[in-house]
């Protein structure tokens, strides 16, 4: 299935993937905002809660219907493999990323091993509020699965290593990662990845050669870095 265009729910791609067939993942999801006007609606004939389209689902819904997708990445995900999961959220539910990482970590073998704070390069501010902050960075959560909470694979080089004791020590990476907003592609999406981003995670967790999926895949962007 190489090098074909698939535009489809990604649950039915995922099908076509064989068990621990990637090395992780980058991605992110839609975040059920209600803005899209061709949203679900129930006396619809193909109404169907994994669609494209659905972006006004209750909170319960859109848990579900995330968590299923989860379960599928563990399955083609190898168990040592790693997840970049980017989830900002609307200004009414700040919460949902952390319920969604909470429902995973119960209910399936994944959980969270870092945070990774994506600072972009520009925000709206956000003058109305009295009290709320302009929002100008997103949060990355690194997902594992837990038998590899300490030993999933990554790409961090090694700077030296204690010849007597053999520890290796790596160069320093933060979880502070500055990168573009995107790249300035004009496009009905407007929660697009940077090439800039993209690149910046493939270096800290993927060596070359490794199998990367973007169920989300939007415009590309993954792809594409
Ligand atoms: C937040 S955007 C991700 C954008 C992407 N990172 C990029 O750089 O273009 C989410 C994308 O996922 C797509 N999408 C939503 N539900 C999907 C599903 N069930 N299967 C596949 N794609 C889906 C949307 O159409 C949208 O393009």
């Amino acid at each position: 299935m190489k090098n074909k265009i698939y535009n489809e729910d990604n649950i039915k791609t995922m099908e076509k993937i064989p068990d621990n067939h990637c090395h992780g993942i980058i991605t992110t999801p839609p975040y059920n905002l209600g803005r899209n006007p061709n949203h679900r609606r129930k006396d619809q004939e193909d109404y169907n809660l994994y669609a494209d389209n659905v972006d006004n689902l209750t909170e319960e819904e859109y848990l579900e219907v995330r968590t299923t997708e989860f379960k599928e990445f563990q399955r083609i995900v190898k168990d040592d493999g790693v997840i970049l999961y980017n989830m900002s959220y609307s200004k009414e539910n700040p919460m949902l990323p952390l319920l969604l990482m909470n429902k995973i970590h119960n209910e399936t073998d994944l959980t969270v091993a870092d945070v990774i704070t994506w600072k972009k390069n520009k925000a709206n501010p956000f003058q109305t509020s009295p009290n709320k902050l302009t929002r100008i960075s997103e949060l990355i959560y690194v997902i594992v699965n837990k038998k590899h909470l300490h030993t999933f694979k990554a790409n961090k080089e090694i700077s030296k290593i204690n010849e007597k004791t053999k520890q290796k020590f790596y160069k320093n990476y933060t979880n502070l990662i500055e990168a573009r907003n995107n790249d300035g592609i004009k496009s009905k999406n407007k929660a697009t990845f940077s090439i800039d981003l993209v690149e910046q995670l493939i270096h800290i967790y993927f060596p070359p050669k490794s199998i990367i999926y973007d169920p989300f895949m939007g415009i590309g962007t993954t792809a594409k870095g």
